[in-house]
This record gives structure tokens, sequence and C-alpha cells, in this order.
């Protein structure tokens, strides 16, 4: 007889690591995973998500990493930029990813303000993630000057992935989103911010918005993989924003977004094709609609045409 330790169809099926040699693209990924390709040169497919369907649509398609990513704040809450976003509006949306994963390793963005203040409160917030919402790893931007903090949350267990270059939180430190790494002393500071954060355990990092040589540069000289968004085809894996990818989101999209669909027109058509039959009577039709068994329907003839006949 087999045991099952754990529930099926989850990352930690002690069965399933032991006992079969589970084909790739059924296996659950981790942060091992993620890092071995680098070491077999295979290309890291990152995603963001920030539902039940997003996520589910994600990982079925096979995506190795999914990112609850703080862009939620813009994409799907309507703010201006990333700052405003909670920890419980970030809780609340990985948890609903993690109800839609079984295979991508997840990873939760910590917001803005969750890790400034103190390591102990950054150490708090990261295990909320990890604990009461099921994210397996968290992102957190900034280099050398967040690596202290970074080793404690490592050191607790808590897998972390780095962020540098154009960190969207300190859209208001860098005066906009400015591509980074544009000058010597610049592209100096980015190194050694890369490898701080590889000192402190990290076990991959986001380089964004910064010149394709800068983050060729990095990536050779590092161990952990890096992952690409706007930073040209030679890091270690790429990530975009699920609705940039899918043509979801409003405005003019940045440089380095490919659209794979136009979903704002595809919905917009079936709208208004909905909107349409609705007004004119054509929907829903005598097919789409349920009806009364036959005999019910005799019995209810019969009580209107007596109603009609008493009213004469
Ligand atoms: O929040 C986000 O979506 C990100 C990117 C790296 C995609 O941080």
């Amino acid at each position: 007889m087999r045991y099952r330790l754990y529930p099926p169809g989850r990352g930690g099926a002690l069965e399933a690591n032991v006992s079969v040699a589970p084909s790739q693209s059924q296996s659950k990924i981790t942060t091992s995973s993620i890092q071995e390709k680098k070491l077999n040169r295979q290309q890291i497919t990152c995603l963001t998500a920030y539902d039940y369907a997003s996520a589910r649509l994600v990982d079925e398609a096979g995506i190795d990493l999914i990112l609850v990513g703080d862009s939620l704040a813009q994409v799907m809450l309507g703010y201006d930029n990333t700052l405003p976003v909670t920890m419980e509006e970030m809780l609340h949306h990985t948890r609903a990813v993690h109800r839609g994963v079984k295979r991508a390793l997840i990873v939760a963005d910590m917001p803005f303000s969750s890790y400034h203040i103190d390591c102990k409160e950054a150490l708090r917030n990261a295990a909320r993630f990890i604990k009461d919402a099921g994210a397996e790893a968290v992102k957190i931007e900034g280099g050398e000057k967040r690596s202290h903090m970074i080793s404690k949350i490592v050191d607790a267990e808590i897998p972390v992935m780095g962020h540098i270059g154009l960190t969207p939180q300190s859209v208001h430190a860098m005066g906009g989103y400015k591509v980074q790494g544009k000058s010597l002393g610049a592209i100096e500071q980015l190194m050694r911010d890369a490898k701080a954060l590889e000192r402190a355990g990290v076990f991959s990092v986001v380089l964004e918005g910064i010149p394709r040589e800068v983050a060729a540069m990095i990536t050779e000289e590092l161990k952990i993989p890096t992952i690409g968004i706007g930073a040209g085809p030679d890091c270690d894996g790429q990530i975009l924003v699920f609705h940039d990818l899918l043509g979801l989101s409003f405005g003019p999209p940045a440089k380095f977004v490919r659209r794979y669909a136009n979903l704002n027109s595809v919905i917009t058509e079936a709208l208004t094709a909905y909107k349409d039959d609705v007004e004119s009577g054509g929907y829903p039709s005598d097919a789409e609609s349920y009806h009364l068994p036959k005999d019910t329907a005799a019995g209810l003839e019969i009580v209107t045409s007596r109603k009609r006949a008493m009213k004469l």
C-alpha cells in the first residue's frame, strides 16, 4: 500500500516526488527548478496573474512562474501607480491565484511600505504571503540598500526574488518611469545591486527597464537567473504583465510590450453584440429558456383558461 501524505495535485505530494519520475511538463515548479533552467540554458517563462481565472489560464499554458504583481494596482484596481495597493489587497489576490495554480511557482509582490519601515515588519509581512495566502516566494524591489533585510527574510526560509533597474515603487524618487543604467556610474551601481542581492540569497532577480547590454552583463556575471522586462533578450527568462500581453490594458503600450492578442476589441465586440440582442429581443431565444414539464403545462393551461372564462 502506498501512503499519500499530502492532498494530490499540489506540489508537496511526496508520492509524486519519490515514486515516479513525472514528465517535465507536469512536475511542480520550485525555486530550484527555476535555477536549474539557467544551468541548462533553458529560458524561464514568467507572467503576472491576479485572480483565479487568469492564474488557471497562465498555469495551464505551462508558464513557469506566476507573479502576483503589485501592477494589479493599475490593471485591476485602476490606480495611477503601484503605490496605493495594500497588504490586504495583495493577500486577497494571492489567495485567488493560489486556488487556480497547480504547477507554476507563485511569487507575491511585497507592496510599497510593507518592507520599508523595519526588518521585523518586513519579515512579518513576507511570512503572511506564505502562511496565509499560498505564495511560495516574495518579490522585493531594490538592490544593495535592501540586501540586509532580504537576507533576514531568506534566513526565515522564505525565498525572495529581487527586482532592480526601473523599480516602479520608486517612481517619485526616480522622477518618473525612466530607463535606468544609462551612464557608467549607473551601470556600476546596478552591478553592485545585482551582486548584493545574489549574496543576500535571492533565488532570481527581475531586471526592469535597462539597456540590453547592461542586462546581458549582469546575466553573465550572476549565478542566479535574471528575468527581464524591458531588458532585452539576453536575460535567463522574461516576464510581462498579463493585461499587456493580451491587449487588455488601456493606453499605449511600452516599447518592450508585445501584444499577442487584442482582447479589448474582442470583449467590446461581444459586449455590444449582447447589448444589441437584449435591446432587439433577440436574446434569450426559446432554446435558451427553461420550459415546464408537459403535464404541468397542461394543468396550467386548464387553470388559466378557467380564469379567462370566469372573467367573461
Ligand atoms: O508588478 C509587476 O507586475 C512587476 C513586473 C516585474 C511585471 O513587478
